[in-house]
């Protein structure tokens, strides 16, 4: 039997209920990716990109459908469990940098080292935060607070701590939808570079056609369903 892909995701399906007929957002999703390929998402307003992902991500609760990441499924755990999967297997890039204000950009990449899972030391989670900073060119910036950094910065200070706890998975929506275009291209290339360095799985959505075009491979949401566009489609 051959080994099963790293993310395994199959007939996907969310609904949220209305008065009337249920609201079906993502209607059967499959699809499997190994570590060291990337996607993005592509899709009108309101067709489900977030939702998908969230659920990917176990920040949403799909109606049923299942999720295996490194043959583990996230869906079966309890609380306490999820939570250690999300902070092991999953980094998240938001639109919105969802930084700490109170906290340093160092402070800011620590933070999920140090949940009770976590499987380095401090020192090692200290290093490994120090050599992503740098890597994403923070080296500088490591005592200032979010108010006290470019929102490009913060954006690349949300690239350190997404992958600090070398979660497998890395998931961003619209990461670079704050950015002005030559900030976005930066952020983009550091994304990017990144996740080849620490072969990682990457799933990104956006509404930019620049960033999309960066991707090997590229999927549409339409009508609750996935529709890969790009020649490397499963
Ligand atoms: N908690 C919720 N309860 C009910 N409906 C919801 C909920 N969250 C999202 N929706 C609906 O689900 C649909 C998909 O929302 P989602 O945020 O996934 O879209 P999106 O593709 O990310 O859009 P955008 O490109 O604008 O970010 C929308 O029509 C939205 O109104
Ligand atoms: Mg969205």
């Amino acid at each position: 039997m051959s080994t099963p892909a790293n993310l395994v995701v199959q007939d996907l399906y969310k609904e949220y209920p209305t008065p009337n007929d249920p609201l079906v957002v993502v209607n059967e999703v499959s699809f499997e990716m190994n570590r060291g390929e990337s996607l993005v998402i592509m899709g009108p307003s309101g067709s489900g990109k977030s939702t998908l992902l969230y659920m990917l991500g176990t920040l949403e609760t799909p109606t049923r459908g299942s999720i295996e990441v490194n043959s583990r499924n996230p869906l079966t755990l309890n609380e306490s469990g999820l939570a250690a999967f999300r902070n092991e297997q999953v980094g998240f890039i938001f639109q919105e940098h969802h930084l700490l204000p109170q906290c340093s950009a160092l402070e800011n990449v620590l933070i999920p080292t140090m949940a009770p899972s976590s499987a380095q030391t401090p020192a090692e989670a200290k290093q490994r935060a120090l050599r992503l900073l740098d890597r994403v060119g923070l080296s500088g910036r490591i005592e200032h607070r979010p108010a006290e950094l470019s929102g490009g910065e913060r954006q690349r200070v949300a690239i350190a701590r997404a992958l600090v706890n070398k979660a497998p998975l890395i998931l961003a929506d619209e990461p670079t939808g704050n950015l002005d275009r030559h900030t976005a291209d930066a952020v983009a290339d550091l994304m990017l570079e990144l996740h080849r360095e620490e072969n990682t799985i990457l799933i990104t959505v956006t509404h930019s056609l620049e960033l999309a075009a960066r991707f090997p491979r590229r999927a549409e949401l339409t009508d609750g369903k996935l529709v890969f566009t790009s020649n490397q489609a499963t």
